[in-house]
């Protein structure tokens, strides 16, 4: 799988000793609430189990499985909600959790949604950010790593649902996508 990429960005023990950074911030930020962490599946599942290990908070999980590529490379701009109903987490600080922030549509979408359940606080966290105009304005306010705008996979991320359980995260070679994504 590693020969599909064009280079690697960010090896998995530089990603660990990110999510080391992010984690402390975040029980920090957190030492006195209860907090919910909403994942982003299925992109963020490597991510959420790395990250919460080292977030020593009670803490509650749920999950989110949504779609936005529809097999392709470029957003769809329609983000599908795969399960019928939200979590409850009326009253309660919440954390989302994205694998990456691209066009911004996913984390405002899901952001909306959420807000409408009457949470004490929301906040977002993703471990990628690319660097471009998003169709969404968002800012999320735990990153990992700026990148370039380029398609990358690994560490959860894919491409037509393959490479997610490479432990690095690289850019894919340019041939290996296909030209009516
Ligand atoms: P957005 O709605 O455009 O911000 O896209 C966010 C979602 O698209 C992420 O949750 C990822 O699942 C997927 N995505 C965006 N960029 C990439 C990429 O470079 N590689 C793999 N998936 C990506
Ligand atoms: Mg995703």
């Amino acid at each position: 799988m590693q020969a599909d990429l064009q280079c690697i960005l960010f090896e998995e023990a530089t990603i660990h000793r990110r999510l080391d950074e992010l984690a402390a911030r975040i029980s920090h930020d957190y030492r006195d609430s209860e907090l919910t962490v909403i994942a982003i599946l299925n992109g963020s599942i490597i991510l959420v189990a790395d990250l919460l290990r080292r977030i020593p908070l009670p803490l509650k999980l749920d999950c989110l499985s949504v779609a936005s590529y529809h097999g392709g490379v470029r957003p769809s701009g329609e983000l599908i909600f795969r399960q019928v109903s939200l979590p409850d987490v009326s009253g309660r600080h919440v954390l989302i959790l994205d694998d990456i922030l691209d066009s911004g549509s996913t984390l405002a979408s899901i952001r909306d949604k959420i807000e409408t359940v009457g949470p004490l606080s929301v906040r977002t966290c993703v471990l990628l950010a690319k660097k471009k105009t998003r169709i969404r304005e968002v800012e999320p306010d735990y990153v990992g790593f700026e990148i370039a705008d380029e398609f990358v996979v690994g560490y959860g991320l894919d491409y037509m649902e393959r490479y997610r359980n490479l432990p690095c995260i690289g850019v894919l070679r340019k041939g290996l996508i296909s030209p009516a994504a």
